[in-house]
């Protein structure tokens, strides 16, 4: 699966650009400001319908314009390349077409593209609460098991019913019905969860050895409640507790990763460079194992790759985001850095000067 072509128009400081893109490496180089960032996130908002960069979607439409637009050919290893389009405005609406026909729900755009990012600010994944890990968990549920989004749809809506329940302290057995439905979507979240890290922990195995030699790192998840009771139990003995602070403590909206060294977090015991290398690995981890699950190759959006990693280890992830067959996107000022780590040719080169894009013959 990639991209082969990408039509950007009114995207942060990128006015119009029209480009042909290759099957491997797209390299895209230029100065601080030129809007290399900018080219990222315009492939990352046509897959997510919102931007890695800021919560804020109007703020990528370009000042003094109305709305964005973004069109992309997708090819999905079929005869018919998919024809993927996408309006922004300001006033907040979004328009989303696939193949001509309207796309109702985000999710179809992000099930076509699986879109990893991988950014100087990527291994704040380690340092921040758990929202970002538990994302990063449901990037791969999401994209390996069917069932996986309506459980997760459901448990957040009857959570939402649930809490409001709890708020206007409504009694156990007003709220028991609900708990019976919770449980059942808890459970199936859960297991799909569960399933993905162990998976997820057999592919990381080998790529950590090669990033992060004789560190025995270790990543286990955590479900969100206390591993020797029944959820449904639980339930039942915290309402007093989620009562009096009026929404539900415990439960999948909790879960989390751990990822140790030893018995230490690795956010004591590993440099900064080698929590970048970490949080590589984890993402390529993640689109070699789609790969091999169901077949589906990744994008990858690597911005800046040269901060803080030395040549040799930037050789390293440049090999291995090349070996999981995905079409790799990356930035950098001089585009020396990249040509020369990586052992084999880029496959399209694209310069950005003040907001244009050219390909580089
Ligand atoms: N909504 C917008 N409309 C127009 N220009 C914008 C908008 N938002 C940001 N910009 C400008 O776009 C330019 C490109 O930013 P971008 O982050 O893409 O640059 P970059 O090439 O990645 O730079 P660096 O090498 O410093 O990371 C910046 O000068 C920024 O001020
Ligand atoms: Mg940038």
């Amino acid at each position: 699966m990639s991209l082969t072509r990408l039509h950007i128009d009114t995207f942060r400081n990128i006015v119009s650009a029209q480009l042909v893109l290759g099957e491997g490496v797209n390299l895209i180089y230029g100065q601080n400001g030129s809007g290399k960032t900018s080219l990222l996130e315009a492939i990352y908002f046509l897959g997510m319908g919102r931007s890695f960069r800021s919560h804020l979607s109007q703020r990528v439409i370009q000042y003094n314009e109305e709305q964005l637009t973004l069109f992309a050919e997708l090819n999905n290893g079929h005869q018919q390349k998919d024809k993927i389009g996408l309006r922004r405005l300001r006033n907040g609406d979004i328009q989303v077409k696939m193949n001509g026909e309207k796309v109702k729900r985000l999710s179809t755009l992000a099930d076509s593209l699986p879109i990893q990012v991988i950014t100087p600010e990527s291994f704040s994944l380690l340092f921040e609460g758990p929202k970002s890990r538990r994302q990063f968990i449901d990037w791969g549920a999401f994209h390996t098991d069917p069932h996986f989004y309506q459980a997760w749809v459901n448990v957040r809506r009857i959570l939402k019913q649930r809490n409001q329940l709890l708020k206007s302290e409504a009694s156990y057995s007003g709220i028991q019905v609900w708990d019976k439905e919770l449980v059942k979507y808890a459970q199936l979240v859960t297991q799909i969860r569960t399933q993905y890290i162990d998976s997820l922990n057999e592919q990381l195995k080998g790529i950590i050895e090669e990033f992060l030699p004789r560190i025995d790192v270790k990543v286990s998840f955590t479900r969100g409640w206390d591993s020797k009771t029944e959820y449904a139990q639980l339930l039942e003995s915290q309402y007093q507790r989620d009562l009096s602070i009026g929404y539900t403590i415990s439960g999948p909206h909790k879960a989390d990763l751990r990822l140790r060294v030893g018995t230490m977090p690795v956010q004591d015991a590993l440099s900064r460079g080698q929590l970048k290398l970490l949080v590589c690995a984890l993402r390529i981890a993640q689109g070699k194992l789609l790969k091999q699950q169901i077949n589906k190759s990744s994008i990858y959006l690597v911005d800046d790759l040269p901060s803080e990693l030395d040549a040799q280890h930037r050789k390293l992830l440049l090999q291995q985001l090349h070996d999981t067959g995905a079409q790799v996107f990356v930035t950098a000022i001089e585009p020396a850095a990249i040509v020369d780590s990586l052992g084999t040719p880029v496959s399209k080169m694209f310069q950005v000067e003040h907001g244009c894009v050219t390909q580089i013959e």
